[in-house]
């Protein structure tokens, strides 16, 4: 059985004309026996559509045929033929059919339409939906434009490490990496002994490949990575997954405005090329998911965004006249209600806030004139909120210094990250688009855990 020459069964239902012989696999969806012959709804990943088979009862192995359940795996070969019935353009009108693989009633796909909690529970069958077969497949694609909307701009593809020393957002929120006996850890002075770590050092899975990045940046001088990164933040929440993944681009020679043009450039390239490429899965989502999505997409494609100081958004917020749950105050973190507001209510479209109170944000931001801000961003959209943070990076090195020790940081610990400042510093800026939260908004599924293969959230990392 060799795969390559089975046809997809997206490439048979956009089929300009009738074909004689023709191949295709994949796992039944539905089957119904007429009298002489049955249908069977076979479905291979490929589209959201199935094609529909016709099993004639002249079939040699019928009898197992008409034992086919939802979720056994065929192969079928037959002649592609224009659709007797409503609803599809062609059918297979089947000579072999090869049971490939049984499925007995405890498959848990039987019938349409189970939550998406119940779902969650069967993460290994759920990409056999039409729903996540879609979101699964825009993720790809939408992976795939994110490396071409760089590649074509000559950003180089870095791969930063994914075990790191190194607490980028200082937020503490990080998962150790050890190989220490746990039962029976090395002692020093009644501490845990790190230097006899598997490393030699306490180290950590990244969670941000950032700080690397930059080395890169002053070398290479555009770059990006992409790759998954880890926080150990107790927040169970709609947005927020122990692991996800990011797009980081970083740029020298760069300021405040070239990063916040292209973080805008970005969102909506990204979006632009999934309603190109991605048509039936985005008909999808309108339909069964968010009926304004597409109105949405194109909105947000068109129309430039909306940006605005950090003190521009505290004042709006406050004269807003909103009960919002958290009080809002110059100096406190805006909150997932302040940010809907902004996008959602007042502005009606994507916001990039700017320039933040220096307290809130880490220390590797650039120090404004005011003495007061950092010259960061955070571009909100509707529905989610924060999509993309970053920053101009702070390049002048007894600034950087400064920064570390006001964040109780050790400037000696990070002695390979001042010396980019030492050696030819330049002013240069990146940001991190969080890839799970565009993906959320291209497709309109609202919780993070379904736009991720296996969701790694607080209390849970089966399969
Ligand atoms: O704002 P964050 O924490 O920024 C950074 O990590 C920077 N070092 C990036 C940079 O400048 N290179 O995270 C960036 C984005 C957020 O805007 C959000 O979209 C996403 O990453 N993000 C999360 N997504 C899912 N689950 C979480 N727990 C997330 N935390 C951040
Ligand atoms: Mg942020």
């Amino acid at each position: 059985m060799t795969q390559l020459s089975a046809t997809p069964i997206k490439d048979a239902l956009q089929s300009t004309a009738p074909m004689d012989a023709i191949r295709v696999q994949g796992w039944v969806r539905t089957r119904r026996d007429t009298k002489d012959f049955s249908f069977i709804e076979l479905n291979d990943g490929s589209s959201p559509r199935n094609l529909q088979v016709i099993a004639k009862s002249s079939l040699p192995n019928y009898a197992e045929v008409q034992r086919l359940n939802t979720g056994a795996s065929i192969s079928v070969s037959g002649a592609l033929v224009a659709s007797q019935g409503k609803g599809q353009k062609w059918e297979l009108v089947a000579d072999r059919i090869e049971i490939v693989g049984t499925a007995d009633d405890s498959y848990p796909l039987q019938k349409k339409g189970h939550t998406p909690e119940f779902m969650r529970e069967i993460a290994h069958l759920r990409p056999r939906s039409s729903l996540f077969g879609c979101v699964f497949r825009v993720r790809s694609r939408l992976a795939f434009a994110a490396h071409q909307f760089f590649q074509d701009r000559g950003f180089v593809y870095v791969h930063t490490p994914i075990i790191t020393g190194s607490d980028c957002e200082g937020a503490g929120e990080l998962f150790r990496v050890s190989t220490i006996d746990i039962e029976n850890p090395p002692r020093k002075n009644g501490e845990i002994d790190y230097a006899q770590d598997f490393f030699a050092r306490q180290t950590y899975l990244t969670v941000s490949g950032q700080l690397e990045a930059e080395a890169f940046a002053c070398a290479l001088t555009n770059v990006y990575t992409f790759g998954p990164t880890f926080r150990a933040e107790n927040s169970n929440t709609s947005r927020h997954a122990s692991e996800f993944w990011m797009i980081e681009p970083e740029m020298a020679f760069c300021d405040l405005t070239g990063n916040m043009d292209l973080a805008e450039e970005l969102v909506k390239y990204l979006i632009a090329d999934a309603r190109r490429q991605c048509p039936e899965e985005l008909e999808l989502f309108a339909k069964f998911v968010d009926k304004e999505l597409l109105a949405r997409l194109d909105f947000v494609i068109e129309r430039p965004f909306q940006r605005i100081t950090y003190t521009e958004a505290v004042d709006l917020l406050r004269k807003s006249g909103e009960n919002f749950e958290f009080p809002i105050d110059y100096g406190s973190n805006l909150q997932s209600e302040h940010e809907r507001w902004l996008t959602e209510k007042h502005f009606k479209c994507p916001v990039t806030v700017f320039n933040f109170p220096k307290e809130i944000k880490p220390f590797y931001m650039r120090s404004n004139e005011d003495g007061r801000t950092v010259a960061a961003i955070d571009l909100l959209v509707p529905g989610i909120g924060e999509i993309v943070g970053g920053s101009q990076r702070e390049e002048r090195l007894e600034m950087l210094e400064d920064n570390m020790r006001r964040h109780n940081m050790d400037p000696a610990d990070y002695k390979w990250y001042l010396d980019l400042r030492r050696y030819g510093t330049v002013p240069h800026s990146g940001f991190g688009l969080g890839f799970e939260r565009m993906l959320m908004f291209i497709t309109g599924v609202s919780n993070i855990r379904d736009v991720i293969p296996f969701a790694r959230t607080p209390g849970s990392a089966e399969f």
